[in-house]
């Protein structure tokens, strides 16, 4: 039976809770790896959106079975709250998620500092989510961190509670200047706030591992994207995890070997939030067309998303970080009014060209761009490749030929049923 992981191919957004409710529909576990409430993975199902944070987007089907790997951080309250928007307050999904017991936890002083630690970097700011992810990574990297097999015993958290939250409120007075967090306060409220997550804290490596040997279907859900990666990405104004594929075996406790293929979801064009270089952006007027027609504002902060054409230069990087078997390609709809088009298909710099985005002199790259006709007319009711415009079947399979990699699927809408195969038989999964 095959397994696949499914990542970001650009700076995150691009789609890919859409893409997972999609493929997810003959999954039997579905695993999120890395990160935490920092993503939001928005889900449009029966006329309601669904946004996921923590929980992996494939809850929506019931017939999975859901894991927190071990690589991801994870925010109590968040997560209740998520629990209880997807649950509507009533259902119980403590037999259907495993949050694995190696997962570190999000305390609240994790995002005070989060918060803090940006502002203090002024003009040079990350322009974090300010989840407390970077924070509670520190912690977990400096070998203090609280993990969620710790709230299985009241005086073991307590202790490391007690330790940690000593070093954090020194770091809040001494060096923020701000008012301390109260132990007491802290220790008792979040106690209580974690008791209906402690029946779903197990061992969610071995449940993978089983699942793996059992020849289940078992879908990896990245979070982010590429480019956000701690170490691949255009540092330092990435994420804090791993978030290309390699991220999937460690942040779910699997051998690699395992991992059987994997796709990579890419927007029809670019967007980011946060700070850092971004090649392909466009002048705030364009990009005001692209963020309203494409609603491109965070699913978790609600800012707005910078905007920029499709840069092929970023996703050729990703295909070979990745080796991708195949791109998804979001959002094709956004395009269908636009007159012409721009595909960044490499850079200048210091007088050489330059094919692949290089994090490390990404700053001074200048894009170069070719342009290419739109097909102005919609393409939400296309269901198969030949009903898509002839002008967006070549965007399609320019896109193919400039990163190397075949295009499996495109989504031209939010809704479950608005994909359209491409070369869909190139993914084992999808066979
Ligand atoms: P953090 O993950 O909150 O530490 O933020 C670090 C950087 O990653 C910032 O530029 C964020 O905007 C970006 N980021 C984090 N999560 C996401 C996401 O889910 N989508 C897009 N950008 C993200």
């Amino acid at each position: 039976m095959p397994n696949l992981v499914v990542v970001g191919a650009q700076w995150g957004d691009e789609g890919k809770g859409k893409v997972v409710d999609f493929l997810a529909r003959t999954a039997q576990v579905v695993v999120r790896f890395q990160g935490g409430p920092n993503a939001g993975h928005t889900v449009d199902w029966r006329g309601k959106k669904y946004t996921f944070h923590q929980v992996p987007s494939g809850l929506l089907h019931r017939q999975t079975r859901c894991v927190i790997g071990c690589g991801c951080v994870v925010d109590p309250y968040r997560l209740n709250e998520e629990l209880a928007v997807l649950g509507d307050g009533r259902k119980d999904f403590s037999r259907r998620i495993i949050i694995d017991r190696r997962a570190h936890i999000i305390l609240p002083f994790h995002k005070a500092l989060d918060r803090l630690q940006d502002e203090q970097l002024g003009e040079k700011k990350i322009g974090t989510t300010g989840q407390g992810i970077g924070p509670a990574y520190q912690d977990k990297f400096a070998r203090v961190g609280i993990r969620a097999g710790d709230l299985l015993n009241e005086d073991v958290f307590n202790e490391k509670l007690r330790r940690n939250a000593a070093a954090a409120n020194f770091r809040l007075m001494e060096f923020f200047k701000v008012e301390p967090i109260s132990f007491k306060e802290l220790s008792t409220g979040f106690w209580e706030i974690t008791r209906p997550l402690v029946n779903m804290i197990g061992d969610g490596t071995l449940f993978i591992e089983k699942a793996l040997r059992a020849e289940k279907r078992v879908l990896f859900e990245g979070a982010q994207g590429t480019h956000l990666d701690i170490d691949l990405g255009s540092y330092p104004f990435v994420t804090t995890s791993t978030t290309v594929v390699a991220g999937a075996a460690s942040g779910s406790g699997i051998s690699p070997l395992w991992l059987e293929e994997a796709v990579g979801v890419a927007k029809a064009y670019t967007t980011r939030v946060g700070a850092g270089p971004f090649p392909s952006e466009l002048d705030e007027v364009q990009a005001e067309r692209l963020r309203r027609l494409g609603g491109e504002y965070g699913a978790t902060t609600g800012r707005p998303r910078r905007c920029g054409w499709f840069d092929a230069g970023l996703v050729r990087a990703s295909v070979r970080y990745n080796r991708f078997s195949a791109l998804i390609l979001t959002k094709l709809d956004v395009l269908d009014s636009f007159e012409e088009i721009k595909i960044c298909v490499g850079y200048r710099y210091e007088e050489k060209k330059i094919t692949e985005f290089d994090p490390f002199f990404a700053q001074e790259l200048e894009p170069e761009f070719i342009s290419v006709p739109g097909w102005r007319e919609s393409t939400r009711t296309c269901r198969s490749y030949k009903e898509l415009p002839l002008r967006a079947r070549r965007y399609i399979d320019m896109i193919a030929e400039l990163v190397n990699c075949p295009v499996a699927l495109v989504s031209v809408g939010s809704g479950r049923e608005e994909i359209v195969p491409v070369e869909k038989r190139i993914l084992r999964w999808l066979r």
